[in-house]
């Protein structure tokens, strides 16, 4: 299989891991020869059920039998995607009341940019240096990181970067500024927090200038930081919300929440003013709305902060400088990049899966399934500290 992988299938990086996949359950991932692989990236955050939870599999296989694709996004009601736009609303602050469902994050980014633009009639867009937030035209051009952009330019114009935790930097955000958009907690960057009331401090500034906020929680949302949304640590509610990954519960998703009001600029002048074939899809939204109800119905999300205690207790090691992030989306700091190159790769190999984070090179993302028990922890760890030994720096 891994011949045809790399001579049929278009390639991302010139060394991808290539681990040949047999079947998933729980927090292991088994390859063609049966070896157990212990999931501590859950597909970069987006299965927070571990792999093929029995209530996702049943949601989905009942809404199989029922229908697949009958519409376009948006014009036959279909109780899945209504459930899902409800209970999201439910769980939400009352300001965020409508989603619209895409089929990725980095298109749930598009729609979010332009409903910015079509409601204070600007086109200043402002990021924050080092952001991650999708990978289609408009969605790179809100990326802070120039060497993985510069040979798709020309982008998006009148794009200006911030630095993320900078509070001077906010005078930058003006009666020009139609969004602000930001990542609740700074991903590809290395899992930066924001720090001293930042998110409130911004917030207050596009309120002083009209300009809308949109936070990013394509990585922290759906319970992985100990609260089902990272922004509800910081006291900043977004005018718009975007989120992805885990809400799909291991199926393809993508979603921005506005109020009613907002939403509502994309059904007039121009009509359809944002459209999408697959957006809603039952199936997916079957499978996100079971994880959903799961995530919110439990103890996971409570239980996070008690697993994020074990990794910070079990891994100590003198090749760790830091431990980053909050909860289950953490990234181990290590001396050099070399190291953790050497980390990831030898770990694989033991049967544990760790990940690399985009801008980052010393860093180890550890965002396992939210499921993951306490022994998997342990076990884990134990494999990583064993690495490290290993190690000749
Ligand atoms: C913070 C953030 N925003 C946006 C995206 C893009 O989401 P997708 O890959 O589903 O397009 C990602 C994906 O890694 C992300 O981490």
């Amino acid at each position: 299989m891994i011949t045809d992988f790399i001579k049929y299938q278009a390639q991302t990086s010139p060394h991808p891991l290539g681990l040949e996949i047999s079947h998933a359950k729980g927090s292991y991932i088994y390859d063609v020869e049966n070896n157990a692989h212990l999931d501590f990236v859950a597909g970069v955050s987006a299965t927070p059920l571990g792999h093929n939870h029995p209530k996702v599999i049943k949601a989905i296989k009942a809404q199989l039998d029922k229908y697949m694709h009958v519409m376009v996004y948006g014009e036959y009601a279909q109780k899945p995607a209504v459930e899902l736009a409800k209970l999201l609303a439910k769980n939400l602050p009352k300001t965020l009341e409508q989603t619209y469902l895409t089929n990725s994050g980095t298109e749930a980014i598009e729609g979010a940019l332009k409903l910015a633009k079509r409601a204070t009639g600007r086109s200043e867009i402002i990021s924050a240096k080092n952001a991650y937030h999708g990978n289609t035209m408009g969605a790179m051009s809100v990326m802070g990181y120039e060497e993985r952009k510069q040979a798709f330019r020309p982008l998006l114009p009148n794009i200006k970067f911030i630095e993320f935790n900078n509070l001077e930097d906010l005078n930058q955000i003006t009666s020009k500024t139609a969004g602000v958009i930001l990542e609740t907690i700074q991903g590809g960057a290395g899992f930066i927090l924001p720090e001293n009331n930042y998110l409130e401090a911004v917030r207050n500034r596009c309120n002083e200038v009209r300009t809308l906020l949109i936070l990013d929680e394509i990585q922290p949302g759906f319970g992985r930081t100990g609260k089902l949304f990272g922004f509800e640590h910081y006291n900043c509610i977004p005018d718009i919300l975007v989120t992805g990954k885990a809400l799909g519960g291991g199926m393809p998703i993508g979603a921005f929440t506005a109020a009613k009001k907002l939403m509502s600029l994309l059904q007039d002048n121009p009509k359809l003013g944002h459209i999408t074939t697959f957006g809603g899809h039952p199936v997916i939204a079957a499978s996100a709305l079971a994880t959903l109800k799961e995530i919110t119905g439990t103890a996971l999300i409570t239980e996070t902060l008690e697993k994020e205690k074990l990794f910070r207790k079990l891994l100590i090691h003198p090749l760790i400088k830091e431990i980053r992030g909050k909860g289950l989306m953490l990234a181990l700091i290590m001396k050099n990049a070399d190291i953790t190159n050497q980390l990831i790769l030898k770990c694989k190999d033991q049967g544990l899966i760790l990940f690399w984070l985009l801008f980052e090179p010393k860093a180890v993302r550890i965002t396992p399934p939210l499921t993951i028990s306490h022994q998997e922890i342990e076990k884990g760890c134990h494999t990583i500290l064993s690495i490290l030994n290993q190690i000749d720096t």
